[in-house]
């Protein structure tokens, strides 16, 4: 049987079989999900805010729960698109407003120029740098300093891999 999903703000319709993840909805669509944790249920490059039809899909495992207590913009209305399956019709999903960078090296290919959207961390989802903010050598120090970028060690220090 196939799922009708939609897609905010795009506005598109795609299908899914049942049972299948919200994930490869949104590579179907050509949305540019970076994985970073390559569909484990560890990252927040995945993160989505289910706007309806949250009963249609499946429920939150442990792995997921637990990832998404570390996202700084988890919301009532969070869920992880690697982890969660659909299983009924109604659902609508939005993805954060932002692009996820996975390295620091990303930041620094753009030095002296503004930020065209917010730039999140692949982890946290916390706002690195703003939208329209100038981004300097300065910024990406005390990026450097306050922020992890060690994803490598996040992943190994984790329990249930
Ligand atoms: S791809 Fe990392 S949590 Fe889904």
């Amino acid at each position: 049987m196939v799922k009708v999903v939609r897609l905010e703000p795009i506005a598109q319709e795609t299908s899914v079989e049942t049972n299948g993840n919200l994930l490869s909805v949104l590579i179907n669509k050509d949305l540019d999900v970076l994985r970073e944790c390559g569909g484990r249920g560890m990252c927040a490059t995945c993160h989505v805010y289910v706007k309806q039809g949250m009963e249609a899909l499946s429920s939150i495992n442990r792995r997921e729960q637990r990832t998404l207590e570390v996202i700084t913009t988890c919301k009532t209305n969070s869920r992880l698109a690697c982890q969660a399956r659909v299983m009924g019709n109604g659902v609508v999903v939005e993805l954060p407003p932002g692009m996820y960078i996975n390295s620091i090296k990303d930041i620094e290919d753009l030095i002296g120029r503004r930020a065209e959207q917010n730039l999140l961390h692949p982890v946290t989802g916390q706002v690195l740098v703003e939208e329209g903010k100038l981004i300097t050598r300065s910024m990406l120090k005390q990026i450097e300093t306050t922020t992890s970028f060690s994803f490598g060690a996040f992943l190994s220090n984790s329990s249930d891999i």
